[in-house]
């Protein structure tokens, strides 16, 4: 009931794990996929991730967002090379790469194609956080990016944005080349700030940091809302959900999919064999499908 097909591939349920600190390891990826996600992400990979530093407190947790300074890679890109079956095993695998080096794009797929490749790759290009440096990639690099990857595999290649980076003009120019199967909005947004008044002080590390959970969702389906009116390809929707609703909401504005993170951070893997099942219950009680209620949005 909740199966879906996006980009050629067959996916038992909408919700995805969205790239973040879970998918450092295979078994949180495995844990998650045992619960029914339709799909797993990595963390983002980057060939040389070991200079990057990392700022403590690296998480805050507010009422209904959390912010994180979160941008070291633990794991190094070459694990997924020797583990990736074992995930493709129980599900799709989504490898996610960073357009900062269009070089290391082309690296990292090129060694997966010869070896075992994943069902999707993601390619990330909004972090708008990224520490102290804001995450601004110029979309030249992207294009680059894209074409290197695209060179390289015949799966599906998804491209993330942040709200911060949408630009339309540019997102129709890769779409007609080509380049990019399907949209994925959003990354964590800001930078934000949260301030510790006994102290004075930041409450992360890094002064300010990314901006996820359910406080972005309505910015991010607003941003959605834009986009599905002027791209073909399919969107994926990200950004705050913690239930069954905030699916439908992305589903209802035309979504293919949707990407869950903190709310997995915070609550486990097994939230999404808990949302899958609110959703069911949901189109049974509606007499409805999730192709019924894909883009039934009333203005
Ligand atoms: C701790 C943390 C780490 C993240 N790391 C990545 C990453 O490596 N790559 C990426 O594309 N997005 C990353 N994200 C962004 C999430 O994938 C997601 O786009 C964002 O958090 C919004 O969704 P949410 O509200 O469901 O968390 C991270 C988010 C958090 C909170």
């Amino acid at each position: 009931m909740l199966e879906i097909n996006l980009c050629g591939k067959k996916l038992k349920s909408p919700l995805i794990l969205a790239s973040g600190t879970l998918g450092e390891n295979k078994e949180n990826l495995i844990e998650c996929l045992k619960y029914n996600a339709g799909a797993v992400a990595t963390r983002t990979l980057r060939v040389n991730s070991a200079c990057r530093e990392l700022f403590r407190p690296a998480y805050y947790f507010g009422d209904n967002f959390m912010l994180n300074a979160d941008n070291q890679n633990i794991t190094p890109w070459t694990y997924w090379l020797e583990n990736n079956k074992d995930v493709e095993r129980y599900g799709p695998l989504i490898i996610s790469l960073s357009a900062r080096n269009p070089d290391d794009c082309k690296t990292i797929v090129s060694a997966f194609e010869k070896k075992c490749p994943p069902s999707f790759y993601e390619l990330n290009f909004s972090c708008p956080h990224s520490a102290k440096i804001y995450g601004e990639i110029p979309y030249k690099d992207v294009e680059k990016s894209l074409g290197l990857i695209k060179k390289e595999t015949k799966r599906a290649v998804f491209l993330k944005l942040s709200l911060n980076n949408v630009n339309i003009k540019q997102l129709k120019k890769l779409e007609s080349k080509k380049l990019v199967d399907a949209f994925v909005l959003s990354n964590s947004i800001g930078p934000g700030l949260k301030i510790d008044v006994e102290k004075k002080k930041p409450v992360l590390g890094s002064t300010v940091g990314g901006m996820s959970g359910p406080a972005i969702k309505p910015l991010v389906l607003a941003k959605i809302y834009e986009l599905r009116q002027q791209i073909k390809k399919p969107i994926i929707g990200v950004g705050g959900i913690a239930n069954a609703k905030d699916v439908l909401e992305y589903i209802i504005l035309g979504c293919e999919a949707v990407q869950i993170y903190t709310t997995v951070h915070l609550r486990g893997p097994k939230v999404f064999e808990e949302i899958n099942q609110d959703l069911k219950n949901f189109l049974i009680e509606k007499k409805e499908s999730l192709s019924s209620i894909r883009g039934s949005l009333i203005i």
